[in-house]
Order: structure tokens, then C-alpha cells, then sequence
């Protein structure tokens, strides 16, 4: 197949968490381009009606992603009617909100079972159909918060954004030989219930008022007018996987970029402000070496 003709034919999209905001937008967006989706809810029913008038191109399954063996069946669906996937996108994720002090641990651990192990458990069920097919697209989101970190009140979900990021560059660097692909997203805030009916804050104790109780209002303001729109963000993510090319990271948001960018900012200049402690360390290096001022 020529570039072009392979640019134009449709590809398999299977798609986590479709039933809102960013996946569902996904999952319209990649039938609007003329693609294949299997879209994939916890609770499918009523997302099976709304793609309907999709026919044949669009396969509901009922997924919930903490469930490996669910993964495993969902992916033989898939392939059962469709014979191949070409884009998995790992979307399903939420939030809750505790100081870690006080965090309840099964929720805490609750948060990695869908954030951190539904992305290990799906994307190894779908890894080795794309391994013989010699190609495949894996777009994880992850969040401008798994790349800077530091959100006070969600250690949790960005522990496990920072743990899907690491899982995603080991994973791509085995596989490249394969022709697989992966493509980390880190939005910025986006206009879903992310912030809202999906997030569950726990009781926030006087002494964590002013980091994750300040953290918490900001979060609860901006879920009623977030920035971000779902719909133009499938649109870049669907533009960009018919690329020849993804980007290992898309940054989607103002926010995404100014933070992203601001962030390796400061780690470039503390990585040189220690750079001659930081070498002093080897055998062969000079030593000791002064301390940068405090
Ligand atoms: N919106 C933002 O501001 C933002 C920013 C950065 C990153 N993100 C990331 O973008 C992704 C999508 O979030 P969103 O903004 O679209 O939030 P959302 O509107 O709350 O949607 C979350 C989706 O994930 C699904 N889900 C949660 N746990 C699941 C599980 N165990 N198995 C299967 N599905 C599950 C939900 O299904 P149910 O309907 O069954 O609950 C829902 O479809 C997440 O990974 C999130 O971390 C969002």
C-alpha cells in the first residue's frame, strides 16, 4: 500500500473510558474521519445506543480496565470483528481528592488499579496482535500533571501518570523493532467531569488547607469553565495518529505547554546550577567540589 492509500484507509480504533468526555469525543472523532472504533465502557448500554446509527463501524464492549481478563475478552471481540487494531487508546482515568496523610489507602491503591494497571492491562492484551501485524498506534493519556507533578491532594493519580510514563518509554524502546508506536498525551484542564462527578474529594483537614484545600477550590472553579475543549482535543489526537509520525508527547492545553515548558525550564537551569557536585560523584572526577550557594 502507497503512503497516501495507507493515510486514506481506515484504521481500528479501541478506545477505554468512551462512555464521556475525552474518549467519547475520541471515539466520534475517529468515526467522523471515516475509521473503524471499538469503543469500550464499564457501562456500555447506553453508549451501544448512542453509536447505533454507526452500523457495523462501530463495536460496543463493556470494559472495565482494572480487569485483566475483561481486557483480554475485549480485545478477542475486537478482533473478531475487525481483524486487526491499529490505535489503542488508553483514556479511562479519574482523580480523587486527599492529603496523603489522611488518604484512605484502598482508595489510594483503588486509583492505581484504573490509572496505572487498566493502561498495563490493556495494552498488554492488544500488544501482540499489533506485534504481528508489524504496526499499531498506543496513545496513553497521561496529563501535563504526570510530567510536572506536584498538585497538592492528588498524589495517587499523578504517581500513576508518572508510572504510566515511565511504563510507556520502556515499553515503546522494546517494541520499536515491532513498528509499534506510542504517544503519551498530557492535557491541561478540558471541559469533562474529570473535576466533577468523577472526582470524590475526601475530607481535607484544617493543617492541608492552604496546599490541597487551595489545590480544591482552584480544581472545583475551573471544572464549571476548564479551557480546554474535548472536541478540537480528538481532533489533534485523531490528525496526529494518521501522521507518518506521533510525537513520543502531545501537550493539549495553554496550560499543558506554559507548565511543560516552565518545568524543563527550572530542571535545565538546577541540573547546570549542580552540574560539578552532580559529576564529583564519579571516581575520576575532581572532588570534592563545592556546594552551589543556598
Ligand atoms: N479533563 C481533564 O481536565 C484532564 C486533564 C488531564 C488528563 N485527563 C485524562 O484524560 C482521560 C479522560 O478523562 P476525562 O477528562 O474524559 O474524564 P471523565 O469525563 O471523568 O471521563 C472518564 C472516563 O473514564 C472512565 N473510567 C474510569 N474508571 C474506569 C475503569 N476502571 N474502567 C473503564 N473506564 C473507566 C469513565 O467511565 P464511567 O462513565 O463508567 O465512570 C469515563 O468514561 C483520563 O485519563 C484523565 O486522567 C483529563
Amino acid at each position: 500500500m502507497s503512503e497516501i492509500e495507507e493515510a486514506h484507509a481506515a484504521r481500528v480504533w479501541f478506545v477505554t473510558g468512551s462512555s464521556r468526555g475525552l474518549g467519547r469525543a475520541l471515539v466520534t472523532a475517529a468515526l467522523a474521519a471515516g475509521d473503524l472504533v471499538v469503543a469500550t465502557a464499564r457501562r456500555p448500554d447506553a453508549l451501544a445506543k448512542e453509536l447505533g446509527s454507526h452500523g457495523d463501524r462501530a463495536l460496543v464492549l463493556p470494559l472495565d480496565v482494572t480487569d485483566a481478563d475483561a481486557a483480554r475478552k475485549a480485545v478477542d471481540a475486537a478482533l473478531d470483528r475487525f481483524g486487526r487494531i491499529d490505535v489503542l487508546v488508553n483514556n479511562a482515568g479519574y482523580a480523587n481528592v486527599s492529603p496523603v496523610e489522611t488518604a484512605d489507602d484502598d482508595d489510594f491503591r483503588a486509583q492505581f488499579e484504573t490509572n496505572f494497571w487498566g493502561v498495563y492491562h490493556v495494552t498488554k492484551a492488544a500488544l501482540p496482535t499489533m506485534r504481528r501485524q508489524g504496526s499499531g498506534t498506543v496513545v496513553q493519556f497521561s496529563s501535563v500533571g504526570g510530567r510536572v507533578g506536584g498538585s497538592p491532594g492528588i498524589a495517587s493519580y499523578q504517581a500513576a501518570k508518572f508510572a504510566v510514563d515511565g511504563f510507556t518509554r520502556s515499553l515503546a524502546a522494546e517494541t520499536a523493532p515491532f513498528g509499534v508506536r506510542f504517544m503519551v498525551v498530557e492535557p491541561s484542564g478540558f471541559a469533562t467531569d474529570w473535576a466533577g462527578s468523577s472526582m470524590t474529594v475526601h475530607a481535607i483537614p484544617e493543617a492541608y488547607d492552604e496546599t490541597v484545600g487551595a489545590m480544591n477550590r482552584r480544581v472545583r472553579q475551573s471544572a464549571v469553565g476548564a479551557a480546554g475543549d474535548p472536541e478540537r482535543a480528538a481532533d489533534i489526537v485523531v490528525r496526529t495518529v494518521r501522521r507518518g509520525e506521533v510525537p513520543s508527547h502531545l501537550l493539549l492545553g495553554v496550560n499543558a505547554v506554559t507548565m511543560a515548558l516552565e518545568y524543563s525550564r527550572g530542571q535545565v537551569a538546577e541540573a547546570s546550577a549542580w552540574e560539578a557536585v552532580s559529576r564529583s560523584a564519579d571516581f575520576a572526577e575532581p572532588f570534592p567540589v563545592e556546594l552551589p550557594p543556598a
